[in-house]
């Protein structure tokens, strides 16, 4: 049995303003299809018409729409949740409520429902590879080559970088520049897909040994849930009691027993305008321009305009800028410092 989990709760903030609480990353379209039915035709490219759906309760109607046209057959469960809480408590409330479904042995395939990856045949075979090793008791992460001193990706590190699988020496999350840049030096370090597989039972024993009180406090916003149909839903004060913490700080970071299978497909996380840009082919300027742009003098340059598609945008003299325009909000940035732009989503928070 294998099971995707399709991970859809985050804001994806970084991607403000066209990613927004009310309609976030999953939800946009990238190359004809939104991001989240993308993660659910790659499952089903897996041989599985079964899915578990881990999504804020807000988007449980946006969800069913966009999934309503894979209704020949696919039979999916949702997991609603009353407020994000990361990925750790979205995880372990997964695999709570999988190994009650269907045992200990089951084998779930995390799939963050944020991600670009073009070709299916080389994932669907790296997932039966890592499927393999999940039966065997490991938590598998695919590994991506680094191309840069991102701080945004966990980063593994394993003996000797090669084209098959192996055990993962250590897995550091989110590092900071320097050292991004050190691990990249060395050759010996991969980037964290974000995607993951195990056994049901394989994760909950992680997160006993690593994060008891996650999963504590998991098991206790299990008992007082509501299934109806096919839809699970929890007491929101329960839930709140989970700390807010990511899978790979609470468990990737201390478990030994994580193997690292290369992903031998291209792969974007699409978690910042500059990835979003280099998801287009650019002009012989390296512009991408997705509206009508009147440019002079303007290189390297993404610029995006939503909702309003008579509009002009004139640049003139731009270097490696990204220029997002929506109804409401207009975002002007430089793509070198293209992370910050999550920095003005907890600026406008602390403003309500
Ligand atoms: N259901 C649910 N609930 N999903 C969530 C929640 C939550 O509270 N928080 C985040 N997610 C979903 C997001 O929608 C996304 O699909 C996925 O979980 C990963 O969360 P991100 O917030 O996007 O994580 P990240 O990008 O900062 O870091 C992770 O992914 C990187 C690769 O993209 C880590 O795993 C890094 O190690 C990794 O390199
Ligand atoms: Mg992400």
């Amino acid at each position: 049995m294998l099971l995707p989990v399709i991970l859809s709760g985050g804001a994806g903030t970084r991607l403000w303003p066209a990613s927004r609480q009310a309609f976030p990353k999953p939800f946009m379209t990238l190359g004809g299809a939104t991001l989240l039915q993308q993660a659910v035709e790659r499952g089903l490219a897996c041989g599985t018409d079964d899915f578990l759906m881990v999504t804020n309760q807000e988007y449980l109607y946006l969800t069913k729409s966009v999934l309503k046209d894979f209704s020949d057959g696919l039979r999916s469960t949702y997991l609603l949740e009353p407020k994000g809480r990361n990925t750790a408590p979205a995880i372990a409330l997964a695999a709570l409520f999988v190994r009650k479904q269907y045992g200990d042995d089951a084998v779930m395939l995390i799939l963050p429902a944020d991600h670009l990856i073009p070709d299916t045949e080389s994932f669907v075979a790296n997932v039966l590879e890592a499927k393999r090793h999940a039966q065997l008791g490991q938590l598998v992460t695919f590994g991506v080559v680094p191309t840069s001193p991102e701080t945004g990706f966990g980063y593994i590190e394993v003996e000797k970088a090669t084209r098959d699988s192996q055990k993962a020496l250590r897995f550091v999350e989110k590092p900071d520049a320097t050292t991004a840049q050190e691990y990249l030096a060395t050759g010996r370090y991969y980037w964290n897909s974000g995607m993951f597989c195990f056994t049901a039972g394989a994760i909950l024993k992680a997160f006993q040994a690593y994060s008891p009180e996650v999963l504590e406090a998991a098991q206790n916003a299990m008992s007082s849930s509501k299934t109806e149909n096919d839809v699970t839903k929890f007491d929101v004060h329960d839930f709140s009691l989970q700390p807010d913490i990511s899978i790979d700080y609470a468990v990737m970071e201390h478990a030994d027993n994580v193997t690292l299978v290369p992903a031998k497909f291209g792969w974007s996380d699409v978690g910042s305008w500059p990835a979003v840009a280099n998801g287009y082919i650019p002009d012989n300027s390296g512009n991408t321009f997705l509206a009508d742009v009147v440019s002079i003098d303007t290189y390297d340059t993404h610029v995006q305009v939503e909702a309003h598609n008579d509009k002009i945008v004139a640049t003139v003299g731009l270097n490696n800028l990204v220029i997002v325009d929506t109804p409401d909000a207009l975002l002007v940035a430089h793509k070198n410092v293209a992370q910050k732009v999550k920095n003005v989503v907890d600026v406008l928070k602390s403003r309500k």
